[in-house]
């Protein structure tokens, strides 16, 4: 077998990313947009000793759960891998994903929570913008594997509102002749737009500019001309680095925070703080977590990583007091208006990494439920050794990474916990990514 070398094959069943896998030599080899079932022709396009990676290039006999994608970028963008099949295809591949993973441990496996709109879901959306070869102002998405700008005019899992600004400030910066950044050379002015929305219609516009500018005029057609916009940042990131936002927000226009309605309670969010992109399946998530919990009006309960307080606020209805740890100084003073917003006086909200502040907690008073919702890399050893010695009887965790989910489920199992459940919520979809409410109770608990 040789890189770039084509063959005819027979796709046996998927992996946990939704590719297609067949072999070849005794080889195992995923196939980069192949269905279970099909019989297609592959090209080799990375070699390792035991497996390898391929693309399809034709498709002779097509799976019936086979579907036209909507989206014209697909083939170069990144991001969404599963455009090109049905949603009850892409459902069991998720179950799959959560189930190969945890497949160590003996537990109930739920079905997974759909998702009632595929498309225009995302609440959030970060755009480079760049000059083409001929030189007009583009904005698009990361080729596959690259730094290179691809040029769309809209993003299907985002929301039309959101599409239509991006191309109206793409408009403004070229009619008005606004420095473009240019990445190879690290120069010019404008890098990226971030678009927040909520489901209450408010909308948060933050501009990227690798230095202070004069937006006025932007920002007043702006205001204009979508009404719903209701909060405009300038964010100077002068480094040339992958992380789009740097900690220098300067607000244009509006209000600082948008508003966002999370199962009947409101959220203020700032750019910097945390917010789930999905929102209706979200509720669904956060409603699966707490229905997990069993709370009750007696209950004591830590919410860990609970950027503005999404999480916390909910539980807090149902239990006598819950501790909200984040580490994001934004988020915190997001979590404690909103603690006022919604008039509930039984939560706190501590700023700080969960690692080092759960300590402080460890005596004060007895916890009965911990909920943890950290990134995608999961929890640091420290924390959930610390969550094992203080004997908790239920730990709910939500993760967006099954694997380092159980990486850490592992470690709490050999500390005396048992995972009862998992649920996949499909927050993602049409991309392989899942999100997961995990259960779990503590063997033989005594107090
Ligand atoms: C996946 S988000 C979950 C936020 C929230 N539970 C929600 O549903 O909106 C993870 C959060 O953990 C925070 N975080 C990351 N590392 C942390 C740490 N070591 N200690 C505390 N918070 C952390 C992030 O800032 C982010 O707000």
């Amino acid at each position: 077998m040789e890189l770039n070398e084509t063959f005819k094959v027979k796709i046996d069943s998927y992996d946990i990313n939704g590719y297609g896998v067949c072999h070849i030599d005794k080889k195992i080899v995923f196939v980069e947009g192949a269905m279970e079932g099909e019989t297609v022709i592959i090209k080799i396009t990375d070699i390792h000793s035991k497996f390898c990676f391929s693309k399809t290039i034709k498709i002779l006999e097509k799976s019936e759960h086979r579907i036209e994608s909507l989206c014209p970028y697909s083939k170069y963008c990144g991001g969404c891998d599963l455009l090109h099949m049905d949603y009850e295809t892409e459902c069991k591949i998720k179950e799959n994903r959560v189930r190969q993973t945890l497949r160590k441990f003996k537990y109930q496996e739920n079905p997974i929570i759909k998702n009632d709109n595929l498309y225009g879901y995302r609440n959030k959306i970060m755009v480079p913008f760049r000059k083409d070869e001929e030189g007009d102002v583009i904005y698009g998405f990361y080729e596959k594997m690259t730094h290179n700008v691809i040029s769309m005019d809209k993003c299907i899992i985002s929301n039309d509102k959101s599409n239509e600004i991006l191309h109206y400030i793409a408009r403004y910066l070229s009619i008005f002749n606004v420095s473009i950044y240019d990445e190879d050379k690290n120069n010019g002015l404008f890098k990226e737009v971030m678009i927040r929305n909520t489901a209450t219609n408010e909308y948060m516009v933050v501009l990227v500019t690798t230095a202070d500018y004069d937006f006025s005029n932007l920002v007043k057609y702006l205001n204009k001309d979508f009404p719903e916009i209701k909060s405009i940042y300038l964010n100077i990131n002068s480094k040339l680095t992958n992380v789009v936002l740097s900690n220098e927000y300067k607000l244009l226009y509006g209000n600082e925070t948008i508003t966002e309605d999370i199962l009947g309670l409101k959220f203020n969010v700032s750019p910097a703080s945390f917010m789930q992109v999905n929102h209706d399946n979200c509720e669904k998530l956060y409603s699966e977590a707490i229905k997990l919990a069993n709370l009750n009006k007696d209950m004591n309960v830590i919410d860990a990583y609970c950027g503005m307080g999404s999480i916390t606020l909910n539980i807090a209805k149902q239990v006598k007091h819950v501790y909200g740890i984040e580490v994001v100084d934004a988020a915190i003073v997001n979590a404690n208006n909103n603690k006022l917003l919604n008039n509930i006086n039984n939560a706190d909200f501590i700023c700080g990494k969960c690692e080092d502040e759960i300590k402080k907690l460890v005596s004060k008073e007895n916890i009965d439920c911990i909920f943890f919702d950290p990134p995608r890399k999961g929890c640091e050893k420290s924390f959930l050794d610390t969550v094992i010695s203080m004997n908790i009887p239920r730990i709910v965790y939500i993760s967006c990474n099954i694997a380092t989910a159980t990486r850490d489920i592992e470690i709490l199992e050999k500390g005396g916990y048992k995972l009862e459940s998992a649920t996949p919520v499909d927050l993602f979809s049409k991309t392989s990514h899942v999100e997961t409410v995990c259960c779990l109770s503590r063997k033989n608990f005594e107090k």
